[in-house]
């Protein structure tokens, strides 16, 4: 370590690197051989990159309050997300994922979500079998695009198109294959790019079927074109197809991957299931989170912009800018107390644990986050979720076609888990 290292020194996990710098099976039993090689917060020097990560029940609950001037989720993110994405796709950007939520959008995401179920059934027709979570995540592309990406992309061939391209283009791919960055930084992100080219021309079309007057205000799509709308053609269709691809990539695939989780949760308890498939919504949310918390790999992470205390209850360490500060869901969320290991949807009390009297801190187990940086699409995701799991159990009955519980991508470090297999599920209409 040097001069611009955490004052005092960490212990520094020597060995231990992240899956984009080094060849780690595990991504998450790293960190936590590092965990229990040098306590609860330790220094990761991984290729370029400095991490102090903290799992003290002082240290999670200051990371929790780090301001973003000084300690950025923002800039973290698009550090992470630039590894897959194009520069291109960051740059001038006039609504952001975080302006997805005004008043009455929820309501509208939530109709378009009904529509793609009705569109979802019909795709499945009476019988077969499909890979749960490829199916979750064409919903999920197909709620998203209706609701944000303008009239005619969720259906039909222009559907089809978004979706392939968006497969390529998919930002996750920076923490659910972290180890296949350095591929991608190889080509150049040719693949990438094309894909957002595909993206821009389908975009294009549907903005020429917009006629300027009915541009919708209170519609998203509406307020993406209305914010281009002085430019000159070009610069408008481009900068509002990179609108919507930024919102598309940054929305949907936590969501749709935690659908699959809640699913395969639900087929593993038949009881639970048959109250789901009846319309208990308050106890399908509670299920839905309960698998979210399960399913849960987040790296959480903040990159310090200026010097910044962190106090992990024994010691307070000065951390420099450069660095990241970061803490991780898997090696908290099923270990912070007794009994987190097992599915139990009535440890939730609405969107709160019931009894938190064992744990250090409440904020050592989440599924959404804790403090301002907490999710603002909790509400809208459980209520999703909720939705499609209700109807997709009510109308079939599944069976599921793996012999043991699926098992998260190894390498994955961020987000709702991946199944690393195929899990299919035969199903029948009841
Ligand atoms: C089950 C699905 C989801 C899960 C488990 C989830 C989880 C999380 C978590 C843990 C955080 C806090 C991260 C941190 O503190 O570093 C977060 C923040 C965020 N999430 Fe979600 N999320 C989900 C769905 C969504 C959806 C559908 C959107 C749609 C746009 C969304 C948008 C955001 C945004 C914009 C933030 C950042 C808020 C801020 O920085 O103030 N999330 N999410």
């Amino acid at each position: 370590m040097s001069a611009n290292d955490p004052v005092p020194a960490p212990p520094l996990a020597v060995g231990t690197g992240l899956p984009w710098d080094v060849c780690v099976d595990d991504a998450v039993a790293a960190i936590a051989s590092a965990r229990a090689r040098h306590g609860d917060t330790f220094a990761v020097a991984s290729g370029n990159d400095n991490y102090l990560f903290t799992f003290s029940p002082a240290g999670v609950e200051a990371f929790y309050r780090l301001p973003e001037d000084k300690a950025s989720k923002g800039v973290a993110d698009y550090l992470m997300l630039r590894r897959k994405l194009p520069d291109e796709i960051f740059d001038g950007r006039r609504l952001l994922p975080t302006s997805l939520f005004r008043r009455d959008d929820v309501a509208s995401y939530l109709k378009n979500l009904d529509c793609a179920l009705t569109e979802t059934v019909a795709e499945l027709g009476p019988d077969g079998t499909v890979d749960l979570f490829g199916l979750t995540r064409r919903l999920g592309h197909r709620m998203g695009l209706a609701s944000w990406a303008g009239p005619g992309s969720a259906q039909g061939t222009p559907f089809d198109r978004l979706v392939a391209a968006f497969e390529t283009l998919d930002g996750s791919d920076a923490f659910v294959h972290p180890d296949s960055m350095a591929a991608v930084a190889a080509g150049g992100k040719q693949a990438e790019r094309a894909a957002l080219d595909e993206i821009v021309a389908v975009i294009e079309t549907a903005v020429h079927a917009t006629a300027s007057d009915q541009v919708d205000e209170s519609d998203l799509f509406g307020r993406i074109v209305r914010a281009w709308s002085q430019e000159p053609d070009d610069v408008r269709m481009r900068g509002i197809a990179l609108d919507v691809a930024l919102i598309h990539i940054a929305s949907m695939s936590n969501l749709m991957a935690a659908l699959g989780w809640a699913l395969v949760d639900l087929l593993e308890h038949p009881d639970e299931q048959k109250r789901v498939a009846s319309g208990d919504s308050e106890f399908a949310q509670r299920c839905a989170l309960e698998s979210t918390r399960l399913a849960q790999r987040s790296i959480m992470s903040r990159a310090v912009l200026a010097p910044v205390d962190l106090d992990t209850g024994d010691v307070i360490y000065r951390v420099p800018a450069g660095w990241t500060i970061a803490t991780l869901l898997p090696l908290l969320n099923t270990s912070a107390a007794p009994g987190l290991r097992t599915w139990d949807p009535d440890r939730w009390q609405r969107h709160r644990l019931a009894d938190t009297a064992a744990l250090p801190s409440p904020m050592l187990v989440t599924a959404f986050g804790h403090g301002k940086h907490s999710c603002p699409a909790q509400p809208f995701s459980l209520a999703a979720m909720s939705v499609a799991m209700t109807r997709l159990l009510n109308i079939y009955e599944m069976t599921p076609g793996w012999t043991s519980y699926p098992k998260p991508v190894p390498a994955q470090i961020g987000g709702v888990a991946r199944s690393v297999d195929p899990c299919p599920v035969s199903y029948v209409r009841r």
